[in-house]
């Protein structure tokens, strides 16, 4: 039964690929479209990878290909170092017949399916959310007909977590600063996943070789590319296994029960040295900030239940083979 009707906005990206599989197996989300942007790679590389993912593991999803670069700046460089120079950890991905690219960019894509579907579509971002700031440029008013965005982003000090591209800036936030600042002012239900969750979210060697095990064709590929990404992850001394950034903003989507929140409007610095520094004013306050005032609440996921969160990854993966 379908609870959530979902554009997948993905920069994949190792993590982004794990949260599509989970996405494609989960029997409440129905993937209206992938939107690809820039980010863990290049737009070719990120939309080539859409593509390929769409065509293995979610066939008939239409994917649209998105921004190349950030509103204001330049396109960083890609992070083969921590996705692989293929952006799927460097496994040789076979060549698909995929089905041909949506004729429109992504943002037209995501204006015209809310438009079209009003109410019913929720906006999973995982990269920057350059699309997304150009969707609402194109046409404000689908705040009020987006369902709800969630997006994988930011870093909120929460147990002393910082960022992760520079000591203030998480990376989907720190590609297009200003961009999230415009998604975080619009009139829509914005949920923030951030760091201060991901980083407690971790799938450990012995877990991702138990859902190779038995998590069938989707556990091995899962296995396959995070080989890369484990290896970023111990020789940066982040984690023994891989921070599961994306995935952690599906789950959120369908069990937010497993998440604490905060509300409060979140603003984002958008230079200097703290550039893509996200901060929230939480709800009660008592501080002058006139900079986060008649702005909406945004939730901010401030804790987690991180064994139910891998719990229902496991689920998703291994009751389908069992
Ligand atoms: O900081 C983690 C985020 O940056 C994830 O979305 C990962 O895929 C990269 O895009
Ligand atoms: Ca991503």
């Amino acid at each position: 039964m379908t609870l959530h009707t979902v554009i997948y906005d993905t920069d994949p990206g190792i993590d982004d690929a794990i949260a599509l599989v989970f996405q494609a197996l989960h029997p409440e989300i129905e993937l209206a479209g992938i939107t690809s942007v820039f980010g863990n790679a290049s737009i070719a590389t990120t939309t080539r990878n859409a593509l390929y993912l769409a065509q293995r593991f979610a066939p008939g999803v239409p994917v649209a290909r998105g921004a190349a670069a950030p509103l204001q700046c330049m396109a960083p460089e890609p992070l083969g170092w921590i996705h692989g120079d293929d952006g799927l950890g460097n496994i040789g991905l076979p060549e698909v017949d995929h089905a041909p690219l949506d004729s429109r960019p992504a943002h037209q894509f995501i204006a015209e399916t809310v438009r079209a579907r009003p109410g019913e579509i929720t906006l999973l971002a995982v990269g920057p959310l350059t699309n997304l700031a150009l969707a609402l440029a194109d046409d404000p008013g689908i705040a009020e007909r987006v369902k709800e965005v969630v997006i994988m982003g930011g870093a909120f000090g929460i147990g002393g977590v910082l960022g992760n591209v520079t000591p203030a800036a998480e990376a989907n936030i720190h590609c297009d600063p200003h961009a999230a600042d415009l998604v975080f002012a619009a009139p829509w239900k914005v949920s923030i996943v951030g760091l201060d969750v991901t980083h407690e979210t971790v799938m450990t060697t012995a877990y991702l070789a138990s859902i190779r095990d038995r998590g069938g064709d989707a556990g091995r590929f899962v296995w396959d590319i995070s080989r890369h990404y484990e290896r970023f992850h111990s020789e940066s001394d982040q984690a023994t296994g891989i921070f599961a950034h994306d995935y952690s903003a599906a789950a959120y989507l369908v069990a937010p029960h497993l998440y604490e929140t905060r509300g409060g409007p979140v603003r984002v610095v958008t230079e200097g040295i703290a550039n893509g520094l996200t901060i929230q004013k939480p709800f009660g306050m008592q501080v002058d900030a006139p900079d986060w005032e008649g702005r909406p609440s945004c939730e901010v996921c401030v804790g987690v239940d991180a064994p139910g969160v891998l719990d229902l990854f496991d689920r998703m993966l291994c009751d389908q083979n069992a």
